[in-house]
């Protein structure tokens, strides 16, 4: 179950120390459930928030809409340096996401005063959406409001599922979403 474990805390630790200005850095809980083989996972910051940190290179009318961009594939609220090669690919949260789904499981994410569930009983259980207000969900606003980010995650790895192949599965819809949507954005742009 390490891989997993690994994998969800450090792309959620990496999105603190690189988007959420939290000054009091993340805190993290996890919790193994042995009969279920399940493996709950919390960390939440009291850094900017979502939408402060989207904003940044996105317009957007309502922090549910800040959270749907969040986790859309290739949509990040970074912007590149100048002259730095770092590469926020804005793949994170979609993969995040997508580990909940493909193993039939919980994933939450709430910031500001809005929450994005995506549910565990999904219509459309084995194909990943990009859109992620196409999974089966549920979006609560007006929330106590939460100054900074949380996320909590299930996970259940079967044993005779290799976590590389289930992320290798994830990677393409990646590939094939972030490719669809810059292809509508160009549609969206050309001039006839
Ligand atoms: N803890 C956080 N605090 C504030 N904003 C966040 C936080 N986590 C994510 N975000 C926002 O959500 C966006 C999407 O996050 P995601 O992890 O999917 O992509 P990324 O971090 O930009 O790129 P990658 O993960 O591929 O390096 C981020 O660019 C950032 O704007
Ligand atoms: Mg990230």
């Amino acid at each position: 179950m390490a891989d997993p474990i690994r994998y969800v805390i450090s792309e959620l630790g990496r999105n603190v120390l690189e988007h959420s200005q939290s000054q009091v850095g993340g805190f993290v809980c996890a919790q193994y459930f042995r009969d279920k083989k399940r493996i709950a996972i919390g960390m939440a910051d009291a850094g900017i928030g979502i939408p402060s940190a989207i904003r940044r290179s996105h317009t957007f009318t309502s922090e549910a809409e800040a959270l749907k961009l969040a986790l859309t594939p290739g949509i990040s609220g970074a912007t590149p340096k100048i002259g730095g090669n770092d590469t926020n690919a804005g793949a994170g949260l979609f993969f995040i996401r997508s580990i909940a789904k493909v193993s039939g499981n919980f994933f939450v994410i709430y910031s500001g005063g809005t929450q994005y569930k995506l549910l565990r009983r999904q219509d459309n259980p084995n194909f990943l959406f990009t859109d992620p207000l196409m999974e089966s969900h549920r979006v609560v606003n007006d929330l106590p409001k939460w100054q900074g980010t949380a996320i909590g995650i299930d996970i259940t790895v079967d044993d005779k599922v290799e976590f590389a192949a289930l992320l290798e599965r994830i990677r393409n819809s990646y590939s094939i979403g972030v490719k669809a949507r810059r292809k509508d954005y160009y549609k969206k742009v050309r001039f006839t």
